[in-house]
């Protein structure tokens, strides 16, 4: 008998396989690309918790030779680096006041390992992504876009708050190559908020 059970992982591992992705994951952010347009070319991005690098690939590809990705892991990449990337292996918790205000684009898919405890795992993957935010909030460009992975989970709300303080516009989307009992989701952000206000895009 056919097994129908996770048709859908299958479908997304194959096809990162077929084009060279080291992550399924990637098909995620090509999904949010695609629909909130997220990247230009030209663009600088910095890329939160990227290794093994599939996201890097798909901004480096999006941003081309005029544009830039910055990537920071504790892990290793397992892609080459190209011309137009940069990696900085060190955990985004000791990232304080490395970048100016310099990305148009800030992306975080980081993730703690699982414990397998729900809301354990609710809050450590919350305080990964609060440091992100912080980062988004001293490192983008007014006007700039921030995309982060999220659990649904206690303090979510709070963080959609928060983003609400800082950007124009909030909206939680979660991409068909999120595993179909997974909590996760993505929450896409832009129009950074300068000092002087908002700015539209
Ligand atoms: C889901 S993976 C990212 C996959 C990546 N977007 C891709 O497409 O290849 C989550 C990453 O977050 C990283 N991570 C977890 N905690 C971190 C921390 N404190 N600082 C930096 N990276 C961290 C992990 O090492 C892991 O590589």
């Amino acid at each position: 008998m056919k097994k129908k059970k996770n048709t859908r992982q299958d479908f997304y591992f194959k096809k990162a396989k077929k084009e060279n992705y080291p992550a399924r994951s990637v098909y995620k952010l090509q999904e949010i690309d695609k629909k909130y347009r997220l990247i230009k070319p030209g663009d600088f991005v910095l890329d939160i918790g990227c290794a093994p690098g599939s996201w890097m690939l798909y901004l480096a590809e999006r941003a081309g030779r005029k544009g830039k990705v910055v990537g920071v892991d504790i892990a290793d990449l397992k892609i080459p680096l190209k011309g137009n990337m940069e990696f900085i292996k060190q955990d985004i918790r000791e990232l304080a006041g490395s970048f100016g205000r310099d990305f148009d684009v800030i992306v975080s898919d980081v993730a703690p390992e699982t414990s397998g405890i729900h809301s354990v795992d609710v809050g450590r993957s919350l305080e990964l992504a609060e440091t992100a935010l912080s980062i988004a909030e001293k490192a983008l460009k007014p006007g700039g876009k921030f995309v982060c992975k999220l659990f649904e989970g206690e303090g979510v709300e709070k963080f959609l708050e928060e983003a609400k303080n800082i950007f124009s516009f909030v909206k939680p989307f979660r991409p068909k190559a999120v595993r179909k009992h997974s909590r996760e989701f993505y929450l896409i952000v832009r129009n950074f908020k300068n000092e002087l206000g908002s700015k539209s895009l």
